[in-house]
């Protein structure tokens, strides 16, 4: 008897309607009357360019067609009620002025952090009732935590007439403030890239984000234009980034930059021996030092691939950037060990089911991947990626396709 792999099925994003339906339904059967409006925002992949953003450095992400929706009502006090699609049947109520950091646990810390921290930012916010649904896959490493955050900055943004949505600049100070719900209400101490994505990205377009002023450049990605696809798996190696391994590589780069006597790594990055001094200065003998080097390796080497891919991209040569994307994978798995069994397979399946590159995405530990291949091989390598799951007795992985699509809005 032979025995076949399922065949894998790519993970839909629902369209604005059918998430816009979901959330009103939602917040009727919970809160009665209907909301103010709906607002979505993206999960994203970060092509190239990963663990640089907490140290100055350059990203480029783009923002997935998968979206958080939230349905939301402004009230007049200081109340705030909050359902998900995911815990229907328990309604959040909390306080605004009672929210600090250690107050509010769970995903509501991440929808009241956000009002909070506007309100520190001197904006006039009150409570609210909101009803949640998404189809940006939990705990994936997409950016789950941020699409939720960005729903509500865009939210509150239009219910309050903040009028902060309405250019980069004004996103970028939204983008400041989930930020800050993030680290100082959530508990995990990120940088900045994930909620740039949600809220900056535009469609048909890559965003190089320079993390050490916050300044952005749009630049065109068309994959189909290409004969290209880019495949995220999402390996179900589940990761948390408010505990353990995502904390102490960051502290680390900072112990590095405090004993180069440079603010951030990307001063290092920028020096005109492209941080070869530095290295030397750090390999001290000892097995912390030798840490330290290959830690802050991976950072320099890697502002110099997102570099690389970005030149490739505005020269046109899409389908060129794959070796950059391996090299990625190798450093982040062998310099900065944020790779996982899961992450590796799908990378090397990928790759050799005909890939163009392929790479961890996001933090690591866990979550996704993503794969360059040509349109034509896209079947080959989703099968070749569940049949090597399997064989290897892993969980599923869960598989979808990455479009270059538009920001909260
Ligand atoms: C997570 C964090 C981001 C970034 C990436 C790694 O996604 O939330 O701030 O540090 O990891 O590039």
């Amino acid at each position: 008897m032979s025995t076949t792999t399922p065949a894998a099925t790519l993970r839909p994003a629902w369209s604005h309607d059918e998430g816009a339906a979901r959330v009103r339904a939602l917040f009727a059967a919970t809160f009665g009357d209907p909301p103010d409006g709906v607002w979505s925002a993206p999960g994203r992949v970060n092509l190239i360019g990963e663990h640089t953003d907490y140290n100055g450095g350059l990203c480029l992400p783009i923002a997935l067609p998968h979206r958080t929706f939230v349905a939301l009502r402004a009230r007049d006090d200081d109340t705030v009620r909050l359902v998900s699609a995911q815990e229907a049947s328990s309604v959040v109520t909390l306080t605004l002025s009672s929210v600090a950091p250690g107050t509010v646990t769970g995903w509501a810390g991440y929808a009241a952090g956000v009002a909070w921290a506007l309100q520190q930012d001197g904006f006039d916010v009150r409570g609210f009732d909101a009803a949640v649904d998404s189809c940006v896959p939990y705990g994936a490493g997409l950016s789950s935590s941020a699409a939720l955050e960005s729903a509500f900055a865009v939210a509150l943004d239009a219910v309050h007439g903040l009028a902060l949505a309405s250019d980069d600049a004004g996103r970028a100070r939204l983008a400041a403030a989930c930020v800050r719900a993030e680290n100082e209400i959530a508990g995990a101490p990120t940088g900045g890239l994930d909620q740039a994505a949600s809220l900056r990205c535009q469609a048909g377009a890559a965003l190089l984000l320079d993390c050490r002023d916050g300044s952005v450049e749009q630049v065109p990605f068309d994959l189909a234009g290409a004969g290209l696809a880019l495949l995220v798996i999402d390996t179900k190696a589940e990761h948390s980034h408010a505990t353990g391994g995502y904390g102490a590589r960051r502290a680390t780069c900072e112990d590095a930059a405090a004993l180069l006597g440079v603010p951030l790594l990307r001063s290092v990055a920028d020096a005109p021996d492209g941080g070869t001094g530095a290295l030397a200065t750090l390999a001290d003998g000892t097995p912390e030092g030798d840490v330290r080097v290959r830690r802050v390796r991976h950072v320099l080497s890697e502002i110099g691939r997102v570099r690389q891919f970005v030149a490739l991209l505005r020269s046109g040569a899409v389908d060129q950037v794959g070796p950059a994307m391996d090299a990625s994978h190798a450093s982040l798995r062998d310099d900065y060990e944020v790779s996982c069994q899961e992450l590796d397979l799908a990378v090397s399946t990928a790759r050799a089911a005909g890939a163009l590159g392929a790479r961890m995405t996001g933090g690591g530990f866990g979550g996704s991947a993503i794969a360059l291949v040509r349109a034509g091989a896209q079947d080959a390598v989703v099968a070749a990626i569940a049949a090597a799951f399997a064989e290897a007795g892993l969980r599923a992985p869960e598989l979808l396709l990455a479009l270059p699509s538009g920001p909260a809005a």
